[in-house]
């Protein structure tokens, strides 16, 4: 972590450096989550019952989980939490379901299907405690930023999903993404910033007990020593 960093955004509201503010800027303006939203309302898409959405229960959301391979261990490690973990790809969405199945935890639940959809129209306000976004596709090209999770309509509803005090963890192999995630989380969404910087095990990321790594992405990052980006905000 940079300390120095996180104290001047978080006071200052200001970036770390080497972000483009005024691109950003002119990417949330232009965000229209309204007719998004009446796209996914119109459609009707369960991907998620809401059953499972008990207000006094504790539940972590991970939004494109890979097979599952985290959320299934730290939901072993975790039996007071409730924990969902949806991936929208085929393989290893289905993958994700058997390997949930089979470790027949009474605390997991994993989901093949859009977290799009599951989110906006499945997820009740003020639900969740935590949500982790690893090592999403970062969309590096310019021209399609706007398909990074923190410019994307689906982000309002990240927000408005969380418990006051709800965390948000991001964390991912692209310096700038997890920068970018940071100022848009603080400055526009007015969460406080916990922890920024390159990963090293701390009390909310759960990397201590993941010697490894936590995810597939991460270990393959981390085995061939490269360094991995992590920023956890919270909702205020
Ligand atoms: C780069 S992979 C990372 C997988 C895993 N988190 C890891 O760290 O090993 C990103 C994952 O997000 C999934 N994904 C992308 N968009 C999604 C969506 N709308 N809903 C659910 N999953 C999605 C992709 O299918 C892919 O498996």
């Amino acid at each position: 972590m940079t300390p120095e960093l996180v104290r001047s955004a978080a006071e200052n509201s200001v970036p770390v450096p080497g972000i483009n503010v005024s691109r950003l800027d002119w990417d949330l303006k232009r965000i229209t989550p309204g007719e998004f939203d009446k796209y996914w309302h119109e459609r009707q898409v369960q991907v998620i019952p809401p059953s499972l959405f008990e207000p006094n229960r504790e539940i972590w959301l991970e939004i494109g989980a890979g097979s599952g391979t985290f959320f299934v261990e730290m939901a072993r490690q975790n039996p007071d939490a409730f924990l969902i973990a949806i991936e929208r790809s085929r393989d290893r969405g289905n993958r994700l379901v058997r390997k949930a199945a089979k470790a027949k935890l009474p605390n997991l639940a994993g989901f093949r299907g859009n977290a799009i959809p599951a989110v906006i129209t499945g997820i009740p306000s003020n639900s969740l405690s935590r949500i982790y976004i690893m090592y999403p596709c970062p969309w590096a090209k310019t021209a399609h930023r706007k398909n990074r999770w923190y410019l994307h309509p689906l982000m309002q509803h990240l927000v408005r999903v969380l418990k006051p005090g709800g965390r948000l963890l991001w964390t991912s192999d692209q310096k700038f993404y997890i920068d970018e995630a940071r100022f848009i989380c603080e400055s526009r969404y007015g969460m406080k910033v916990q922890v920024h910087g390159e990963i090293s095990p701390n009390s909310y990321n759960d990397l201590g007990n993941f010697p490894g790594g936590r995810t597939k992405f991460e270990r393959t990052f981390l085995g061939q020593g490269l360094p991995c980006y992590e920023v956890v905000v919270e909702k205020v």
